[in-house]
């Protein structure tokens, strides 16, 4: 449906857990997070409710998100019973990628249609630091039993941050030239764990451009990337910029919690809870959630951080 400026929202991201087997320093507190009470988070059968009500009011797209959702029990039933709600055509998912090897192959199964794996560094000892507790290693095997099990058009995430992985730019966009993949730079938000970043650690996607000169504009957009790649190359380089840009005026999404909180903005603090109710009751809140969808965010960096009051864990990253 359309909100009050006109954007037609056709997205959902679904967090479906706040924990993780990794730490990532951007996103959580070294510590993880206090576990919530099992009572406040949602259940399988509201997260499901709340799919179809979306899907009622003309949501198209669900992408699983998390903290990770491979440490969710049960989320392969789960993804197999939202793919097959009418009018959900695409079913994505983000993971760090490390639990793929064990199931990969279910969640194609399942209908589950792309992936999106975060992967910042390829070297281990980096991997080790920014992770605080993963091993490249496993995001590696992850990688490669995505692709064994099928799924095509895998992304990766890669955070940018100056003086850690600018080094890399290169090496993660030579990754496109024979491999039918997307690289996918994503400039680092001044939000959770981002907050506590140096100014000097936020570069801006214009980097990639001025160090691979070679990349060409392929003058499209897939989502919140723009779409650029080397001639005649297997594979493509997105440059995601949600702080040197605003997509404001484009957003097509809104965002639920694992504790049922629905979120028309990322960087709002506005919340509305859809925790114990019936599903009629979710698709009148949903409407009114996304006619209320704030026009635009506030300015971000990093003396004016996100407003969003939750770590990326907790909301979705
Ligand atoms: N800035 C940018 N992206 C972030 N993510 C989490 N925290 C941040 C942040 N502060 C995103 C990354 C990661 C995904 C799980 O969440 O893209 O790959
Ligand atoms: Fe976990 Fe992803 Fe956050 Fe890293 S960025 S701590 S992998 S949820």
């Amino acid at each position: 449906m359309k909100d009050n400026y006109n954007r037609d929202i056709t997205y959902m991201r679904v967090s479906v857990t706040e924990l993780c087997n990794l730490r990532c320093r951007y996103c959580m507190p070294e510590e993880g997070i206090a576990k919530k009470s099992h009572e406040d988070m949602m259940t399988a059968e509201e997260t499901l409710m709340a799919v179809k009500a979306a899907a009622a009011l003309g949501i198209r797209k669900i992408r699983i998100t998390g903290g990770e959702p491979l440490v969710k029990r049960g989320i392969v039933k789960l993804c197999a019973a939202i793919a097959e709600i009418p009018g959900i055509e695409e079913l994505c998912m983000t993971t760090n990628g490390t639990l793929l090897p064990r199931f990969a192959k279910d969640l194609k199964a399942a209908g589950v249609s792309r992936l999106n794996i975060s992967l910042d560094t390829l070297d281990p000892e980096k991997y080790r630091h920014i992770t605080r507790l993963g091993e490249l290693e496993d995001a590696m095997a992850g990688l490669r039993a995505a692709e064994k099990a099928g799924f095509e058009n895998l992304k990766i995430n890669n955070v940018l941050m100056g003086g850690f992985n600018d080094d890399e730019i290169g090496a993660f966009t030579d990754l496109t030239k024979d491999q039918p993949i997307e690289v996918r730079f994503i400039e680092l938000m001044p939000i959770g764990g981002g907050i506590g970043f140096d100014k000097a650690e936020f570069v801006s996607c214009d980097t990639v451009l001025e160090r691979v000169p070679e990349l060409k504009s392929l003058n499209r957009e897939d989502g919140v990337a723009r779409l650029y790649a080397f001639p005649g190359a297997a594979g493509r380089v997105g440059l995601i910029r949600p702080v040197s840009c605003d997509f404001c005026q484009g957003c097509n999404k809104i965002r639920l919690t694992a504790d049922g909180k629905l979120k028309p903005c990322l960087h709002s603090d506005q919340e509305i809870s859809l925790k114990g109710l019936s599903q009629p009751q979710m698709e009148e809140v949903l409407q009114r959630a996304i006619m209320d969808k704030p026009r635009k965010r506030e300015e971000l960096n990093a003396e004016s951080p996100s407003r969003a009051g939750r770590d990326m864990n907790q909301i979705g990253g």
